[in-house]
């Protein structure tokens, strides 16, 4: 399904749903690649949002792992306990715990044709031993969200996320179509702990210590597509689904 979607992108002019409907070729012409999509990018450059898009647009899962987290401390599992104190105040979480967690979650059925990694990983070391684990039949491709701080801080202070299943909506760019409620699945919306000015710049200062090295480490080892963010929701899906198709079509 995944391949039959990235062959109409490549074939089509455009990338409407519609006309991702249709097949053109044989599948078994195309080889068998589990593609996955990396998304860098600072707390708030809308890693989820475009997430959440490219997933319905891919049909592969998106696999968020602060989503994950956050679902461990909702069900009070061990790991929620351990995680929370660190996400609160806007650290990372230490790098074992997260990748146990992520390598149970991409070892499920669902991810065996590709899927969309959203803030993992944000450490070198997340990285190293998550690219050492790969098998030759996986095309990763890193896209780096950019966001200026200034941008992010009036951003993330007035987003609302879907306390079900963690849709962003922004209360300026992005409303919800009934005040506090989730367009997608009618539950209540609500604010993230984490996004309190103080704790945004933490995290902030965690991204640039941390996390941003990862754009020179993706730069040399893979590819890196810097994308700016700082463009209308859609322009930024369009852009990133115009390099997807690029590549595709360099690599077919
Ligand atoms: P996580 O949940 O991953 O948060 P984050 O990386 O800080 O990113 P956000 O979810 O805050 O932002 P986003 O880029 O997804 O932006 P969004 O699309 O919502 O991590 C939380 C915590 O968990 C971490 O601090 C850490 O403690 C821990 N953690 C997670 N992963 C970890 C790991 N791998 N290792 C260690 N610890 C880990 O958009 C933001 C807002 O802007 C929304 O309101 C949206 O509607 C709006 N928006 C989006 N795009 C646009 C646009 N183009 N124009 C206008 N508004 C826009």
């Amino acid at each position: 399904m995944l391949l039959r979607k990235l062959f109409l992108f490549i074939f089509t002019p455009v990338f409407a749903m519609s006309v991702l409907a249709t097949p053109t070729i044989e599948l078994k012409e195309l080889k068998k690649q589990t593609l996955v999509v990396i998304l860098l990018g600072p707390p708030g450059a809308g890693k989820g949002t475009q997430a959440k898009m490219l997933q319905r647009t891919l049909d592969v899962p998106h696999i968020s792992t602060g989503d994950l987290l956050r679902s461990n401390i909702k069900e009070g599992t061990s790991l929620g306990f351990k995680a929370k104190g660190f996400m609160d105040s806007g650290k990372l979480v230490p790098d074992d715990l997260i990748l146990d967690m992520l390598f149970s979650r991409v070892a499920e059925k669902d991810c065996t044709s590709g899927y969309i990694l959203d803030g993992f990983p944000r450490t070198l070391d997340q990285a190293k031993a998550y690219h050492a684990r790969l098998n030759e039949n996986t095309k990763t491709i890193a896209l780096n969200l950019e966001l200026q701080d200034q941008v992010i801080i009036k951003r993330l202070s007035s987003r609302i996320v879907c306390s079900k299943c963690s849709a962003p909506f922004h209360l300026q760019y992005s409303p919800s179509k009934k005040e506090g409620i989730c367009d997608h699945c009618h539950s209540p919306l609500i604010q993230r702990n984490d996004d309190k000015e103080d704790v945004i710049k933490k995290r902030l200062t965690v991204y640039h210590a941390q996390t941003a090295p990862l754009i020179t480490y993706y730069s040399k080892n893979q590819r890196l597509k810097d994308v700016s963010c700082n463009q209308s929701i859609e322009q930024v899906l369009d852009e990133i689904l115009e390099y997807l198709k690029s590549i595709y079509s360099k690599d077919s």
